[in-house]
């Protein structure tokens, strides 16, 4: 594995193996790998024949109160990982590299950046659909692979790609979970034990939600107040946001007709979390 930090080693790399006639496949990532990274290393490995995956805490989508300085780091136990994995090269760009004096342009996706995590992170999205389409252009990939865990980011790097016409098919890729069903992240290294235990709420309410769905429950308040519940009576939460969504424009529904996303943000004490799932209208036939 090739550990490449200029982004103009990484372009002449890239153009190397277009000129070859090879498939790049790119998996970005603020690092701290966890299974739900290597998931989706796992899957670019299988889409084409070289896969990049590219490690930088983007400064540019942390808000000024936020843990850009915190937030966990490990190059050299991700590197490890990657290896095994078998990633043809690791991008770990430097900051002033990517941002250098002078630096003024951003990417902003509208409507989709505005609600939910955009909500309380003002200005992430940006940073994200920024750092993204720079990566795109440093590592120009056939295709670049993302996670449902953070769904609202995986729809705005979609509507970002199709918007400015860039040619890379981005896919989404499912949840990874602990065997508990706490979803994956490297914010998850934050909690204490007791934390630990509080942060399992996204997911029972995720099911409890699920439940009631299957159960032919349709309407948004009896869904979004199932889930509710759940977290309210677990110690040291509270509820950012909860949301019952249409899963591309990211709008609120009423009711599910057909599929809507149930999206949460929660705070344990002073960790923010997120999760969600697909909900499908339940089909219950009676034959
Ligand atoms: P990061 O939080 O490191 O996540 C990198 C990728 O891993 C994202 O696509 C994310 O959705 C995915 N991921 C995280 N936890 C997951 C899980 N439990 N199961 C499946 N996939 C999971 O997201 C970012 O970095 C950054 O915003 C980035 C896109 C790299 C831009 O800076």
């Amino acid at each position: 594995m090739e550990i490449i930090s200029a982004p103009q080693d990484m372009q002449a790399r890239a153009r190397q193996w277009r000129g070859q006639g090879l498939n790049i496949a790119l998996v970005p990532t603020m690092g701290f790998f966890h299974r739900g990274h290597l998931s989706l290393m796992e899957y670019g490995k299988t889409q084409a024949d070289r896969l990049v995956v590219s490690l930088f805490v983007n400064p540019a989508q942390f808000g000024p109160a936020e843990d850009l300085a915190r937030y966990p780091r490990d190059l050299e136990r991700d590197a490890a990982l990657a290896r095994e994995v078998g990633v043809d090269v690791l991008y770990t760009p430097e900051a002033a590299a990517m941002y250098p004096p002078g630096y003024q342009t951003y990417v902003s996706v509208e409507a989709l950046s505005q609600g939910l995590c955009g909500a309380s992170r003002p200005g992430h999205f940006t940073g994200v659909a920024t750092v993204v389409l720079k990566l795109f252009h440093q590592v120009q990939p056939h295709t670049a692979v993302f996670g449902e865990k953070d769904y609202q980011q995986l729809q705005v790097i979609k509507r970002m790609a199709a918007d400015l016409d860039v040619p890379v098919t981005v896919v989404g890729r499912p949840i990874v979970r602990e065997p508990d069903g706490l979803a994956m992240s490297s914010r998850n290294a934050y909690l204490n034990p007791a934390e630990r235990a509080a942060a399992l709420c996204l997911y029972r309410a995720l099911l409890a939600a699920r439940d009631l769905v299957i159960s032919g429950e349709k309407d948004r308040e009896q869904i979004l107040a199932a889930g509710s519940e759940i977290i309210t009576s677990t110690p040291y939460t509270r509820i950012d946001y909860a949301a019952l969504v249409d899963p591309e424009t990211l709008e609120d529904v009423e009711a599910i007709e057909g599929e809507a996303r149930l999206l949460l943000a929660v705070w344990i004490n002073k960790t923010r979390l997120i999760d969600n799932t697909m909900l499908s209208e339940s089909r219950l036939c009676c034959v």
